[in-house]
Formats: structure tokens, C-alpha cells, sequence
């Protein structure tokens, strides 16, 4: 599996790394935060047409995850170095247009055209769906899946308790409301890297502002949050300047409140709680959920109270696709408990973020949270 999404990952950056903008017809100059689209960047697209880039490529990853494989399961393998390749037709590029259009039949037809059949409802992460019963799942030992958006709820688990020991374990409604910003030091390691550690470096200000920028020996790569927007901008991004939209906008709210953890409890207008195990250590979820009350984001709380899982769930034409964060080796600085380890998982990459020195209340510039300039590659 991790061999699988390994490629998956190489796909993406050969795509990223040779830049798309290329074949985008006008890039962001011209009308600074018009979002582009994929009829504006991708040539073949016939069905999801209209959507974000950042949306499209959850999409993908979908599609990936699903099969059980990577990119190019679908795409001509020379995508691996030619991100143009990406565009050539394949059998089962258009074979799993096909399934788009079955998909979005059973729902429509079936399901009051809400997304309930997915590509992994049938697929599961694997190109050829089983038609037999299996007496395994019968009688074998059951495995549950904590990420699921569907789980039995607790009553007894109250945003109030839940998020007050999160405070508690943390040193305090006291204490946190003296960190108000911080910068901090440390290594990244994913996919774009081959899992090589590079350098990066995080900033942070209450209550909810973060920029965090990667060293990559390819250039550097700036993720920021302004409390509004967020944006993309580095040799990894599908375009110059990506603009985050919808759950993943969203995600990155959530990642700048998390470090400011007050505000979290406010951050959905509903929330429903309940139990399950994340490696076999049972765990508390908190399920939060839009204005539409529609399920959305998850929060995994530990025996200790502390924060160890977030979820973000991203609606696309093809489903919720999630974005989980994994926090760990939390460490005491001036009194404050802070995750000095970040897990990202995303249906087409992986990387983590180890932080090495964190300084509280240090002093940080209010144009670290700039919108940042499109990326231009370094001249060889
Ligand atoms: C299950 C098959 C499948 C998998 C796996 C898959 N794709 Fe696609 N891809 C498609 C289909 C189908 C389209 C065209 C969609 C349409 O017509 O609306 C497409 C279109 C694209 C395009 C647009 C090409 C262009 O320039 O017109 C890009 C880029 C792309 N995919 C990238 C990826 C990446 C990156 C991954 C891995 C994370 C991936 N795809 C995984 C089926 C797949
Ligand atoms: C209702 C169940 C169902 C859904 C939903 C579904 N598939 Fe399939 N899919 C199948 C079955 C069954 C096959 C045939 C597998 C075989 O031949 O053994 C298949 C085959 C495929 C193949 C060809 C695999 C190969 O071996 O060449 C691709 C690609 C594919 N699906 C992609 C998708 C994508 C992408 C989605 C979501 C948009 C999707 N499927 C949704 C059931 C489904």
C-alpha cells in the first residue's frame, strides 16, 4: 500500500514540478482571486468540469485511494516525468468516466442525488470489486474504521466536557490565553521528498493565522492561512498560486485554530460525540458539523484529554474526500503543551512535520501571513 501511494505521490510532483501553468490560459495577475477551474487549467476534462483545482485533485485521489493504487493505474505512466502525459487518453481514463456517469445515475436515480454510492462504496481499494459473500467479514474478527462519518453517538460526550479537558490537558484556559503566537523550527518528510527530511520552518498567531514554508531542494514552498484565505505557492503546487477553497480552506482553519485551541469549540455551529480506538488506544470523537448539518470534521481526543486526530472532510463531485492530521509527542514550552510532531495524510500524499524548537510568543511580522507571491521557478 505505502509503495502504491508512494507513486501516487511521484505522479503529482511530476505533474506539479513541470508546472501546469504553462497551459493555463491567464494566470492569477489579471484578476487577482478569480479561483481557477479545471476548464481553465486541464484540456481533457469532460465531466468534472467547474471545480476548483484543489477540489480536482482530492477527486483524483479519490480515484487512487479507491483502486487501491496510484495515479497512473489510470494515467499513461510517462505522467511520472511529464506532467503533460497526464492529459493523454488511456482505456481506463475512460473507463472510469463511465463510472462517473453510473455513479451519478444510482445517486440521482436512488438517493435523492446526494453522493451515497462512491467510487469506494463498490471499489474499496481495489480495481475489481468482489460480487461474493465473504465469510471472513461474517465471522472473522471485525475491524472498525474511526474516520467513518456515520458512527453510533454518545449523548454523555459533550463538546463543553470534551473540549474543556482538552484545555485542562493543556495547561489551562490561563495559560493559553498568554500564547498568542509562535515560531518554530523542524524537518518535513513526505512523499515530494522521497521521505528526506528538509527543512521547514512554522509561524503562528492567535486566533487563528498560520504560515508554515518548506525548504524543498526544488525551492521553497509557503502554505498560508490569514484567518480568511489560504493559499499554495511553491514548486509542489499545481499552479503558481493554488487558492484553497471549501473543505480545504477550511482544513486550514482548523490547523492555524488547533495551535490557539480556545476557539475550537465555537469552530462548528453543531457537534455530536462519540467512541472508538485509533491503534487499539480508545479515543473520544467529536463529530463537527456545518450549517447544513452536514457532518464534516473530526476531532480524536486521547484518555488524557489531548488532541491525537483531525479530520477534514472535502465535498467533491465524487464524494467527501478526508485530509487527516495525526498529532503526537506533545512537550511542554513555558507551561503550554505542544504537539511537536504532525502527521498529514491526503488521498495522494503523505508527510509529516517533526518541530525541533518552538518559541512562544515570539514576535512574528504580519506579512509572514501575506497572500504569497505566485511561485516562479529558479532559472537552472
Ligand atoms: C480511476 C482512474 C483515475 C485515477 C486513479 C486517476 N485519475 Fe486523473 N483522471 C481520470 C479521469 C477519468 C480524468 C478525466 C475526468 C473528466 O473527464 O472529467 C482524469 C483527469 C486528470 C487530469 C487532467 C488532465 C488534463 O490536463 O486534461 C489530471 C491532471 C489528473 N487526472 C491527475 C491525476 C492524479 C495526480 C492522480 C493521482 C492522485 C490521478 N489523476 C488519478 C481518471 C483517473
Ligand atoms: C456500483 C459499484 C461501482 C461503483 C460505484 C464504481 N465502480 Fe468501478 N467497477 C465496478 C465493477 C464491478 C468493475 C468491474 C471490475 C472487473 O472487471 O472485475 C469496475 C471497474 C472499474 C475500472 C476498470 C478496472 C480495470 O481492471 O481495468 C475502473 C478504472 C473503475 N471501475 C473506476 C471507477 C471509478 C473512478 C469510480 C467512481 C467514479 C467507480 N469505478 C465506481 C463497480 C463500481
Amino acid at each position: 500500500m505505502r509503495r502504491f501511494l508512494g507513486l501516487a505521490v511521484l505522479g503529482v510532483t511530476a505533474l506539479l514540478g513541470a508546472g501546469v501553468s504553462a497551459q493555463a490560459p491567464k494566470p492569477a495577475a489579471a484578476a487577482p482571486e478569480r479561483i481557477p477551474l479545471t476548464d481553465d487549467v486541464f484540456k481533457t476534462v469532460t465531466l468534472l468540469r467547474g471545480i476548483p483545482v484543489d477540489t480536482f485533485f482530492d477527486a483524483m485521489g479519490m480515484f487512487a485511494n479507491a483502486m487501491g493504487n496510484d495515479c497512473t493505474y489510470c494515467h499513461d505512466s510517462k505522467a511520472y516525468f511529464d506532467k503533460t502525459a497526464f492529459a493523454l487518453p488511456t482505456p481506463r481514463i475512460q473507463k472510469a468516466r463511465q463510472m462517473i456517469v453510473m455513479m451519478n445515475d444510482l445517486n440521482r436515480r436512488y438517493f435523492a442525488g446526494q453522493t451515497r454510492v462512491t467510487c469506494f462504496t463498490c471499489h474499496q481499494g481495489n480495481n475489481a470489486p468482489s460480487s461474493d459473500p465473504d465469510f471472513m467479514v461474517q465471522y472473522g474478527e471485525p475491524t472498525e474504521n474511526p474516520n467513518l462519518r456515520d458512527f453510533p453517538t454518545d449523548a454523555r460526550q459533550t463538546p463543553d466536557a470534551i473540549f474543556g479537558k482538552y484545555i485542562q490537558a493543556l495547561g489551562g484556559a490561563e495559560r493559553l490565553a498568554k500564547f498568542t503566537s509562535y515560531t518554530a523550527k523542524g524537518t518535513y518528510a513526505g512523499f515530494d521528498t522521497s521521505f528526506d527530511k528538509v527543512p521547514v520552518e512554522l509561524y503562528g498567531r492567535a486566533p487563528g493565522q498560520q504560515t508554515m514554508v518548506v525548504h524543498f531542494s526544488t525551492g521553497v514552498s509557503t502554505r498560508v492561512f490569514d484567518g480568511t484565505s489560504g493559499w499554495m505557492s511553491g514548486p509542489d503546487t499545481p499552479l503558481p498560486l493554488l487558492i484553497l477553497t471549501e473543505g480545504n480552506l477550511d482544513r486550514a482553519r482548523l490547523e492555524a485554530m488547533a495551535a490557539f485551541p480556545t476557539g475550537l469549540r465555537q469552530a462548528f455551529p453543531q457537534w455530536r460525540g462519540g467512541r472508538t480506538a485509533i491503534d487499539g488506544a480508545e479515543v473520544i470523537v467529536l463529530q463537527g458539523m456545518d450549517a447544513a448539518g452536514q457532518p464534516v470534521a473530526h476531532f480524536y481526543f486521547d484518555e488524557a484529554g489531548l488532541l491525537v486526530r483531525m479530520i477534514r472532510f472535502t465535498r467533491t463531485p465524487v464524494g467527501f474526500v478526508p485530509t487527516q492530521i495525526d498529532y503526537s509527542d506533545y512537550r511542554e514550552v513555558q507551561g503550554v503543551k505542544i504537539p511537536f510532531t504532525r502527521k498529514v495524510s491526503q488521498t495522494y500524499m503523505q508527510m509529516t512535520v517533526e518541530l525541533t524548537d518552538v518559541q512562544p510568543n515570539a514576535a512574528v511580522d504580519a506579512s509572514r501571513f501575506a497572500r504569497p507571491a505566485p511561485y516562479t521557478r529558479p532559472r537552472a
